[in-house]
């Protein structure tokens, strides 16, 4: 309909993401730094109440149809089991996801699951412990396996593995992860690399590119493209030969954007919609909620706000400016 999040390129978004907090209780150390960062103001966050509202219009005046809540890690969230549940009781009923670094999901899957939550994305670039720790500052790779497990015995299917390869300190593990991953009856996504990290080290040559994640599993898999329908995905997936239909996903954000089919809209843990990941501007609907604007005006705002979605990334651009948020805050 014409009363959806339409762009001056054609693009509809009908997929929400929504940041319920720029926290986590890892460091990825190409993510942000050891003593963390400035944290959001408590003042400044979405309310419970206030991301629910949130959600409400965008499902019930914009045609959101999939809402993803990420981080941050959305698990430390305290309201989080509410918010979920207040999602699924939306009509017509969103899908509900949620994107996590798996901690606290061995607890959390089973009360998630009955709260309306429709699957999970996991993220787990290494099945070494040691690497692990080096990799995220923190020695809980057990949580991360023991979560994938309970996500799967909960229903939360299909269960995704998000993986970012980083050159020289994890790309040995393609073959691995997948096998994983195989063994487990998860679906394996490997993940470019994007400038979008606290430090703004990002460099070209240390991101390992999707060609090279492909010939690294071709060594040992042999690969066909899906037949099925992409759509707005940013995985390209490939049919695992030999394994019963099973498949990996390949997220080549730069070197094989997908920016032209995006369906996605944003909005932050502090209550700003960003068109895109890599937006230089933000529109505040928490100011608008708070200044009592009603549902209407709400979704004239968050139209406008994505009506001025920029075309792509621009990451491969010579003039390409990072934007000033990094991933955590924007939620990925
Ligand atoms: P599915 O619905 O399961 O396909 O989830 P997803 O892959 O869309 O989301 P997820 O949160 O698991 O993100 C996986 C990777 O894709 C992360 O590195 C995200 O940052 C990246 N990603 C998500 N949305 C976008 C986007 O709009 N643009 C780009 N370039 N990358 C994105
Ligand atoms: N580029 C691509 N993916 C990233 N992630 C975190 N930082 C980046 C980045 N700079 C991944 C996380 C998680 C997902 C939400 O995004 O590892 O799997
Ligand atoms: Fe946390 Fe995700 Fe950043 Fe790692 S990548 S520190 S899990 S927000």
């Amino acid at each position: 309909t014409n009363d959806g999040l339409v762009d001056q390129y054609g693009r509809t978004a009908v997929d929400l993401r929504v940041s319920l907090t720029d926290k986590c209780n890892l460091r990825c150390t190409y993510c942000m730094p050891a003593e963390g960062l400035e944290w959001l103001a408590g003042p400044d966050l979405l309310t419970d109440d206030e991301i629910v509202r949130l959600i409400d219009v965008g499902v019930t005046r914009l045609g959101i149809r999939d809402v993803r809540f990420t981080g941050g890690e959305p698990l430390i969230r305290r309201g989080l089991l509410p918010i979920v549940a207040a999602t699924a009781a939306l009509r017509p009923r969103p899908s509900i996801s949620i994107t996590t670094n798996g901690l606290g999901l061995a607890k959390l899957a089973s009360p998630l699951a009955a709260a309306g939550l429709d699957r999970v994305n996991v993220s787990l670039d290494t099945l070494r412990p040691a690497r692990f720790e080096r990799l995220t500052r923190r020695d809980r790779h057990r949580d991360v396996i023991a979560g994938l497990a309970a996500a799967a015995d909960a229903g939360l299917v299909p269960v995704k593995i998000n993986a970012v390869l980083l050159r020289g300190v994890n790309d040995d593990e393609a073959v691995p992860l997948l096998r994983f991953a195989l063994t487990h009856g998860y679906e394996m996504r490997f993940i470019e690399q994007m400038p979008l990290d606290a430090g703004h080290t990002w460099n070209r040559n240390a991101m390992v590119r999707a060609e090279e994640i492909l010939a690294a599993l071709g060594v040992e898999f042999t690969l066909t493209p899906d037949p099925g329908h992409r759509g707005a995905a940013p995985a390209e997936i490939w049919l695992v030969d030999g394994y019963d239909g099973a498949s990996v996903g390949i997220i080549g954000s730069v070197t094989r954007p997908f920016c032209g089919d995006c369906d996605r809209t944003r909005l932050t843990a502090d209550g700003q919609i960003r068109s895109c990941l890599f937006s230089q501007d933000e529109s505040d609907l928490r100011g608008a909620l708070r200044g009592g604007c009603d549902d209407a005006e709400i979704a004239r705002r968050w139209r406008v706000a994505m009506a001025g979605k920029l075309p792509g990334h621009a990451i491969n651009d010579r003039l390409f400016l990072q934007p000033a948020r990094p991933m955590s805050a924007i939620g990925g």
